[in-house]
This record gives structure tokens, sequence and C-alpha cells, in this order.
């Protein structure tokens, strides 16, 4: 038996954040957009659960318990009495640390894999609060397409979007710790609300299919943090400017920088601009809304 297994990489079109809580989390209303830089996983039977990991910088990726694919399959296993094992095959697209969820898209992946592979049966509900469990990002790597996300970012509602959406992803040299950034959010910002509010203009664009006006309401209350902690940046964010996007924005935490285009050949536009000027490690063109994790393939 194996089952195959795509999870999507994702975007914040907004993301508001608020004052840090006691439990050490922040509040969100963020857009997220599931972008076509994709993660496959590979579930195959084994007697215990081991994982490897391919693509670019996937040296940087841990293969031990720390890896949240085994995570995620451990916790399946326990919340449902399992005692097979897995290997997980993980093919890399979505860069790692750069705010994209990468690592939560292995994990929706796992869960995904791992309930076809046991036969566990599970809901999507069920399966979307093992998610939660895994990491605020992981339960919107399940969902996909456009959703509000609340609280910790875990709490998702569907939005209608209308049309496709060319992005040219500027990938950084480095990565970017998640707790860093908004440890210099909360230094940066003494007064944060306790509500943050999803952005109603951004909505609206995205109702009305009209990519110029999301591309002038991105943002990113994490984005300075990240900018002070890799100013490197701030030359991404000018040359991507300078060339036209409809709209720039720090991905997450960052460091990744999204470039909205008007088409294919503006966001490859885009990216030559991008390298020429040297500011990226590297480009890639991705396309928006596509579905969350979901099993492409299965035999046996
Ligand atoms: O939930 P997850 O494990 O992906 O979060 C990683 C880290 O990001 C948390 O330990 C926390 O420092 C930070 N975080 C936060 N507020 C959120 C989500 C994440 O402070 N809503």
């Amino acid at each position: 038996m194996i089952v195959r297994v795509r999870a999507p990489g994702k975007i914040n079109l907004s993301l508001a954040v608020g004052r840090r809580q006691e439990d050490g989390y922040h509040p969100l209303a963020t857009v997220f957009q599931a972008v076509s830089l994709v993660e496959e996983l590979v579930a195959t039977p084994a007697d215990d659960v081991t994982v490897e990991v391919a693509g670019p910088q996937a040296d940087l990726v841990p293969v031990d318990e720390g890896n949240l694919a085994v995570r995620a399959a451990r916790l399946l296993a326990s919340a449902t009495g399992v005692e097979a094992g897995v290997h997980l095959a993980i093919r890399k697209e979505v860069p790692v640390a750069g705010g994209m969820a990468g690592g939560s898209a292995d994990a929706a992946a796992a869960l995904v894999a791992c309930d076809a592979l046991w036969r566990t049966g599970l809901s999507r509900a069920e399966l979307a609060d093992l998610a939660a469990e895994l990491g605020s990002d992981v339960p919107f790597a399940l969902h996909g397409g456009t959703a509000v996300g609340t609280g910790r970012g875990h709490l998702l509602s569907p939005v209608l979007s209308r049309g496709e959406y060319h992005w040219t992803v500027g990938l950084s040299p480095r990565g970017l710790s998640t707790p860093e950034v908004f440890r210099r959010f909360d230094e940066l910002t003494a007064s944060a609300t306790d509500e943050p509010e999803v952005d109603e203009a951004l909505l609206r664009a995205l109702l009305a299919g009209d990519t110029a006006a999301v591309g002038r309401v991105l943002g990113n209350d994490l984005q300075r943090a990240a900018v002070e902690l890799a100013p490197e940046l701030v030359d991404t964010l000018d040359v991507a400017h300078d060339a036209g996007a409809l709209g720039v924005v720090v991905s997450g935490s960052g460091p990744t920088v999204v470039c909205l285009a008007e088409n294919a050949g503006h966001a490859a536009a885009i990216g030559r601009e991008l390298l020429d000027a040297g500011v990226v490690a590297d480009v890639r063109h991705a396309v928006g809304p596509v579905p969350g994790a979901r099993v492409v393939a299965q035999r046996g």
C-alpha cells in the first residue's frame, strides 16, 4: 500500500497581530491563500514512524522526532489506537523557515496520508482538531483555498474569492525563526490590540476578483519585525515595487517576499528583475488559490 498526498504552502494576504496573551500566543486576524508551491508526501507501511526529506534546503529539516510530519503521524496513531508505523518520504517545494508554512503542510499531508494508509476514517473536522494541536498553521494547510484565520490562526472560515492570483516568490538565503519574529514584534509594538480585525477591504477585493485592489491592500503586521531581523529585505521590497508588482509583502513571519503580478508573464518578469538585482537567493512562480492537503494517488 502506498499513499501519495499533496499539501500547499500559504501566503498571508493580510496579517493583523494582537497583543501577546498569557499562553505566549498572539491573537491573529489573517486572510490565508493556499498556493501552488506544494509539499508532496508518500506514505508506506513500516514498523516505526520514520521520515526522509528531499528537495532544495532538505538538509535544514530535522528527520527525528521533532519533524512535524513524524509528530502528526504519532498523534494520529495515539488518537485512534493504531499500532502500525509508517515511512514518510517528503519532497519539499515550500521554502524552509520562510513564512509559508512548509512544515505545517508536511504535518497536514502526514495526517491525510496516515488516515488513508491506516484506514482510520477520521472526518475532516476530526483531522482539523488534531491539526490544531500540531501548530497554528496546520489546519489551514488541511483546509486550503482562501480563508480567514482567527484565534492563533487555527480557527478558519472560508472566504469567497474570484479569479486566479499569480505570485513571484522571492526566496531569501536564510530562514527566520517564527518565535523570534513574534518576540521582535512585541518589542516594537507597545500597545497592540487584544482584538485584531480582518481587513474588510481585502475581503471585498477578493469577492470582486479585483487583483489590483488586492495588491493595494496586502499587509502584514509582522513585516517590520521581519525586516529588522533581516534588513536586506528592504532591497527586495524596493526592487519588487519598482518592477511594477501590484503589491508586495513579506509572507507570514518571513523572510520570503511575495509579489502579486497581473499574470504569469508579469510574474516571470518580476522574478527576472529580483534575480538581476541580486536581492534574492532564487525565485518561484506560484498560483493561488489551490486546494488543501489531499490524496492524489493510492495503490494497494
Ligand atoms: O503554533 P506554532 O507552533 O506554529 O507557533 C510557533 C511559534 O510562533 C509559537 O511558539 C509562538 O512563539 C509563535 N506564535 C504566536 N502567535 C500565534 C502563532 C504563533 O506567538 N498566533
